[in-house]
């Protein structure tokens, strides 16, 4: 069978943030209306919707069903897809291959997540499910401890200290300052972050990726239909997923994500572009160790250097490789299913010149990777610009 291309004809996205008022399918049904609205479709063929933990703290679970009848795609083939943080980024990827092994024409992916109704230490406890259960949780680790840890090492192993982190916090709420959507749009400084609160040594509160309530939509088609319905369709050059051990004391290498490394590289390979021909990487910032580990990985500094590429200002919107360009995860918000789903919303607006203030000049190519647990899931997607 040959592969077809496929293209994002449309998107859409809720503010990211506390929603006490907004149902979970309240908050999908939003993103998915205005998707559809962007890209002019009459038809959707099948809905994937990338969520984490709405068993657990929305009680709602058949989320395919349960979202597609509220947003009036009643009927339509549709189901739930979870892969922890990298849950939107998965459902994507299951939309991507329905469409370009040609078994759907206009396939929707929404990611959503709805926790905040629960307190803090629920939520970490839910989150927590997506790490290893038998060894790691058991002994009573969290997602942020396991962060903490390799945290941790990486700055002994390579001489860092906590200030040498700020780059990534700052550059993304400067970055959110201009992105209507964000859920912290207050600019921050290197000393603030060093003071911050601490929340897990060395991981603080202006560190770590907010808990908070969101859902966004993409519309997928071939690309040889795209320009019926989207006058700026945007590519997907290659999409490609890996997996690690989920837990973290199994892997050789704690400071090496060789799931997002594998990803990346078939993702450039498929794509046929190098680190240097990107424009924009919108990597997943939960927290920062996470950001210089991807950029690690995905090739654009040495083991042990990624830290340094905040530290010069090379991750800002007119540096070397621009990174949480509308905020990231730290500014925008982490709605942990969503997630994934935003990354490449705000990829499209970049690559069709509509992000505002905060547009990367001539913006072609983007790439955009997100992670599950500590790297046991990384899906990683290139996009290409119309023009
Ligand atoms: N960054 C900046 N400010 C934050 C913040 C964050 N991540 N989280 C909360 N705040 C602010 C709030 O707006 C609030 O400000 P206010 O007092 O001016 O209203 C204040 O800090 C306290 O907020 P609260 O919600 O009570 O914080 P919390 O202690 O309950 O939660 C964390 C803070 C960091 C513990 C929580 O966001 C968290 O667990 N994050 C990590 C989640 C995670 O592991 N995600 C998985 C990644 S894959």
């Amino acid at each position: 069978m040959r592969k077809r291309e496929v293209a994002i004809i449309g998107v859409g996205q809720t503010k990211v943030g506390e929603h006490w008022d907004k149902s979970i399918r309240q908050l999908a049904a939003e993103a998915i209306l205005s998707a559809i609205k962007d890209a002019k479709i009459e038809r959707v063929d099948i809905l994937y919707v990338g969520n984490a933990l709405s068993g657990e703290l929305a009680l709602q679970e058949h989320l395919g069903a349960a979202i597609a009848d509220f947003a009036g795609l009643r009927t339509v083939e549709a189901y739930k897809v979870e892969a922890a943080g990298a849950s939107g980024a998965a459902a994507l990827r299951l939309g991507y291959l329905a469409v370009a092994g040609g078994l759907a024409d206009f396939v929707l992916v929404c990611g959503v997540e709805k926790v905040t109704d629960a307190p803090t230490e629920r939520v970490n406890s839910a989150l927590s499910l997506g790490i290893d259960g038998e060894y790691e949780r058991e002994l009573g680790l969290s997602f942020i401890a396991l962060n903490a840890l390799i945290m941790r090492r990486y700055m002994h192993e390579y001489g860092y200290e906590l200030k040498d982190f700020a780059g990534f916090s700052v550059n993304s709420h400067k970055n959110a300052a201009h992105n209507p959507y964000a859920m912290f749009r207050n600019p921050i400084t290197e000393k603030a972050f060093v003071e911050a609160r601490m929340v897990v040594e060395p991981i603080n509160l202006l560190d770590s990726s907010p808990v908070a309530d969101g859902a966004a939509a993409v519309v997928l088609c071939p690309v040889d239909m795209a320009k019926d319905f989207q006058a700026k369709p945007v590519r997907i050059a290659s999409s490609a997923a890996a997996t690690d051990t989920l837990a973290l004391h199994d892997r050789k290498d704690p400071l090496f994500l060789e799931a997002a490394y594998l990803s990346a590289r078939r993702a450039y390979e498929v794509a046929g572009i190098k680190p240097e021909d990107v424009d924009l990487f919108e990597l997943y910032d939960s927290f920062a160790i996470m950001a210089a580990l991807s950029l690690e990985a995905a090739g654009f500094a040495e083991r042990g250097q990624g830290v340094k590429l905040a530290m010069e200002g090379q991750i800002s919107l007119d540096g070397r490789i621009p990174v949480s360009t509308m905020g990231g995860l730290k500014a925008r918000g982490n709605p942990l299913g969503a997630t994934g789903v935003y990354q490449v919303v705000e990829a499209v607006l970049q690559l069709r010149h509509e992000a505002g203030q905060n547009q990367v000049k001539d913006a072609h190519w983007a790439l955009v990777q997100s992670i599950g647990g500590v790297g046991g899931t990384v899906v990683t997607h290139v996009l290409e610009g119309p023009d």
